[in-house]
């Protein structure tokens, strides 16, 4: 029995997806425990491709109990048309079961998200429009309404009725948009309310009693590291919190029962919407390597900005989600580069610096500290175990596995799930250990590091 968490190690679009679904084959149950529909995370499974923004990526293992946790946001009417895709493709979906607790997106919601980033101007945070900000911020200023008020039709009409008079008069004043109906979202809401009824449970209930069965637990992380609200690039993240200490909030089980920490990282970096981003590549190459590695947003379609490896923030996210190990995605994505660039650290104002500075204004002046690698220019799309890997695609996965003191226990090198080199068992395979057990500080041991 092992308990673990998947979490985003970047800025989000890991393949974080991937990961999750092949790690699926191993769990009883997938949690996914924060964030909403701006999540988009790609399967590539029997030639298929699927793009799932809200329900977990272990849907396609129908013994696999899929849930949609307390912590997340989700709008039912994207849900509901991500359901009736599975369905038409005739993936059971009845093994989805959703948390009493989790906050409902409104049209509202919606609305000010996309009114409030077009008045911020040049202060827009990029966001995916998708109404997640102003989720969170009803839930933290506890005018939210949730599924348990979904699902009962007094309470839902009674709450929305308040509720819609009180936004109506933010969309009309502040933003001059017309007020929205509250009969007609009412009616709308209580029609979703019948679809998802039969999947609401008590998810924290729920996770306990299949823990207490030794079941085997998956947590899904959506975004990533640097788009935590407490731990990212603030005021550029999400609402939520992707780290892993997210995970015991957002699922409502205890720290003691987690195992394992799994991060998930591309062998470069891609950011989509504003803010710093330090080894961002301008020009040519960064255009071939958004071509290469399709890098255009799963729910937006936005092009994704594209960087270099970035060991600080690497590093960074080993120790804010206590990482035990690595899955590296996108290696392929190098393949056919002359050389190849990590940063190792940061100069601020003439001074190297090795950490992650919290302060916006500070990370916005970082400029990196590159070390050159040679690329190894052949296709690593047909490598299934390290020993097919060209001697310096092998190189660099060491170089990177040494900076961030991590070991790297899966290589992706495709979207499809056969495209991937298991280094390690990420589950009950070696973990990261912080101290040895004379009290020695250890670094990262792997077959990629040993
Ligand atoms: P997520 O949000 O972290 O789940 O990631 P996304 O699905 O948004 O973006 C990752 C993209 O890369 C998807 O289109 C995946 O199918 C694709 N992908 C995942 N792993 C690999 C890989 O190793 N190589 C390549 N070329 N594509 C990959
Ligand atoms: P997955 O789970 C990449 C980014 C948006 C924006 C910021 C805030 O697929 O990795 P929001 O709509 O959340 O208020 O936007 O966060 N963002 C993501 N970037 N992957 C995601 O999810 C993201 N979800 C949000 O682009 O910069
Ligand atoms: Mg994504």
């Amino acid at each position: 029995m092992a308990n673990v968490i998947v979490i985003g190690a970047q800025w989000g679009d890991e393949g974080k997806g991937k990961i999750t679904d092949l790690l699926s084959r191993s769990a009883d149950v997938v949690v996914r425990y924060q964030g909403g529909a701006n999540a988009g995370h790609t399967i590539v499974a029997q030639g298929q491709t699927l793009k799932l923004h809200l329900i977990p990526s272990g849907i396609l293992y129908p013994e696999t109990e899929c849930i949609i946790g307390s912590g997340t946001v989700i709008d039912p009417k994207i849900l509901i048309e991500e359901l009736d895709r599975l369905e038409a493709l005739e993936i059971p979906t009845d093994h989805l079961l959703i948390s009493e607790t989790a906050h409902i997106t409104m049209p509202y919601h919606r609305l000010i998200d996309r009114a409030s980033e077009e008045q911020r101007g040049t202060h827009r945070i990029g966001t995916t429009g998708r109404g997640i900000g102003p989720t969170y911020a009803d839930k933290s200023e506890r005018t939210g309404i949730r599924v348990v008020d979904l699902i009962d039709p007094v309470v839902l009409a009674k709450k929305l009725r308040w509720t819609i008079a009180y936004k109506n008069q933010i969309l009309e004043k502040l933003y001059n948009l017309p007020p929205l109906d509250a009969d007609a979202i009412v009616a709308e809401y209580q029609g979703y309310a019948d679809r998802l009824r039969p999947h609401v449970v008590d998810c924290s209930l729920r996770i306990y009693e299949a823990i207490q069965a030794r079941r085997n637990i998956l947590f899904e992380g959506a975004q990533g590291t640097l788009l935590d609200l407490d731990h990212g690039t603030y005021p550029y993240v999400t609402s939520s919190n992707p780290v892993a200490g997210g995970a015991c909030i957002g699922a409502g089980i205890g720290p003691t029962m987690i195992d394992r920490v799994i991060g998930v990282a591309k062998a470069y970096t891609t950011r989509v919407g504003e803010g710093p981003f330090p080894t961002e590549i301008d020009g040519d190459l960064g255009e071939h390597l958004c071509d290469r590695g399709a890098e255009f947003g799963t729910t937006t379609g936005r092009k994704r900005r594209c960087g270099w490896f970035d060991a600080v923030i690497g590093r960074y996210a080993v120790r804010i989600n206590g990482m035990d190990c690595l899955a590296i995605t996108k290696l392929d994505v190098l393949d056919d580069l002359d050389e190849i660039r990590v940063c190792v650290a940061y100069e601020i104002e003439g001074q190297r610096c090795h950490h992650f500075p919290s302060d916006a204004h500070r990370f916005a002046q970082c400029r990196p500290v590159y070390e050159t690698l040679p690329g190894w220019k052949q296709s690593t799309t047909g490598c299934r175990t390290l020993d097919d890997l060209p001697r310096k695609a092998l190189d660099y996965l060491k170089f990177l596995a040494e900076l961030m003191e991590v070991p790297i226990a899966i290589v992706s090198l495709g979207a499809s799930r056969d495209q991937t080199i298991i280094v390690e068992d990420p589950i009950h395979g070696p973990k990261r250990a912080l101290l040895s057990s004379n009290g020695v500080e250890e670094s990262g041991m792997s077959s990629l590091t040993r």
